[in-house]
């Protein structure tokens, strides 16, 4: 990502995919800023290291305690990177609690109203998302943060399409539409010079992903953005630059390992594991589709074995018939069985329930030699 997007590019890795305080902390130190929404993701960032000045405060949810964080921190001589502006209600809470003396800087989240190459759920930038304020709308966010002179700092444009893109153009539409409000308003607000063009850099979900050329890599999502730059006279350009991958740098990286619990007859056989949507909620959540791998076959390691793969339904163990992972080809299957899902790192542990009564799994590392234990396995007592 750092080679796509090297500096003077402001990287900034989005919590919410993977917050486990040990990847956090290897992601900084990879030349990652990060992007908080909420307090308990500013702390999780501050835990890995990051200065304020690194961490952007960002989201649809921010509470009037995250906003008095970041007026907190500006007071105090040590401003949060930026907030983006989801209303023109932020934007009045925000400028409430600022000072004239100690100015925050802030985005404006704006909705370009593309239709983003992915999954319908995860198609953010599309126009009738929850995300942001259309481009009419930003004059009236400006107004109701204290305008061009009151407390708040107009920085510029905040954008975020959507995640797992499987193509450019929804992102190079999104970023023309930055482009065009950066130029429009820089006239009135003088220091209106920050583009951030959110994450969505697709991960691969199985081998097939990771040797094609069907999926767009970083590179080529740089590219794009590199010519539409070329085609702005040099002033008319952002001075400062931003993007905030998620899962493109963690989803790979994960494995959910569970335990065949249960095997039953049917067409197609089902298998229940003892892991499901309260560790993985995707597939429950929108149908996400993680590749499958028995690690053994009636008790054996299939390292090595070639025993023949049926089609089989895999479900988990929670009282929803949701909770399912899908199909997968797998070998002869009994209790006790191992099966791994992959891709989980994005989205996975970080969206864990302990519905039904459950305690967090452990958390390991595993570096080709050794295990690390990276999050201990949740107790009862630790249950809400
Ligand atoms: C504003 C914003 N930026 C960045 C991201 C990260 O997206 P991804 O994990 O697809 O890179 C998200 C994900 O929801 C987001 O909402």
């Amino acid at each position: 990502m750092a080679t796509a997007f090297p500096d003077p590019w402001i990287r900034l890795y989005s919590l919410k995919a993977n917050g486990l305080p040990a990847l956090v902390r290897e992601i900084a130190a990879a030349g990652f800023g990060a992007n908080a929404v909420s307090s308990g993701e500013i702390a999780l960032a501050r835990r890995a290291g990051l200065a304020p000045a690194q961490i952007a405060l960002e989201g649809i949810g921010k509470t009037p305690a995250d906003l008095a964080l970041a007026a907190r921190l500006a007071a105090g001589g040590e401003p949060l990177l930026w907030v983006s502006l989801e209303s023109t209600e932020d934007a009045a809470a925000l400028a409430s609690l600022a000072s004239r003396k100690a100015r925050i800087d802030v985005l404006v989240r704006v909705n370009p109203g593309v239709a983003p190459e992915t999954h319908h759920s995860l198609a953010v930038g599309a126009p009738d998302a929850k995300f942001g304020v259309s481009p009419e709308e930003l004059a009236a966010v400006i107004d109701a943060g204290g305008g061009p002179n009151g407390p708040l700092r107009w920085r510029g444009i905040h954008l975020h399409v959507g995640s797992q893109l499987g193509a450019v153009d929804a992102w190079r539409s999104a970023f023309r539409v930055g482009l065009r409000l950066l130029e429009l308003n820089r006239a009135s607000l003088p220091h209106f010079d920050t583009l951030d063009a959110g994450g969505g850099f697709p991960a691969p979900m199985n081998d097939a992903d990771s040797d094609s050329d069907s999926m767009p890599s970083a590179a080529i999502f740089a590219k794009e953005t590199a010519r539409e730059l070329r085609e702005l006279p040099a002033n008319s350009r952002p001075k400062r630059l931003a993007i905030e991958p998620g899962r493109s740098l963690v989803a790979a990286s994960g494995w959910l390992i569970g335990r065949v619990l249960h095997v039953r007859d049917r067409e197609p056989t089902l298998v229940v594991l003892d892991t499901g949507m309260t560790e993985l909620i995707r597939p429950a959540l929108y149908g996400a589709v993680h590749p499958m791998r028995a690690l053994t076959s009636l008790g054996r390691p299939t390292e090595g074995l070639e025993p023949d793969s049926t089609m089989v339904r895999v479900d988990g163990p929670i009282c929803e018939s949701t909770d399912t992972f899908g199909v997968a080809s797998l070998p002869p299957l009994a209790r006790d069985d191992i099966v791994a899902i992959g891709a989980v790192g994005a989205y996975g542990s970080a969206m864990f329930s302990s519905y039904n009564g459950r305690p967090r799994p452990p958390e390991v590392a595993w570096d080709g030699e050794r295990l690390t234990l990276l999050r201990r396995r949740g107790s009862l007592a630790s249950l809400p």
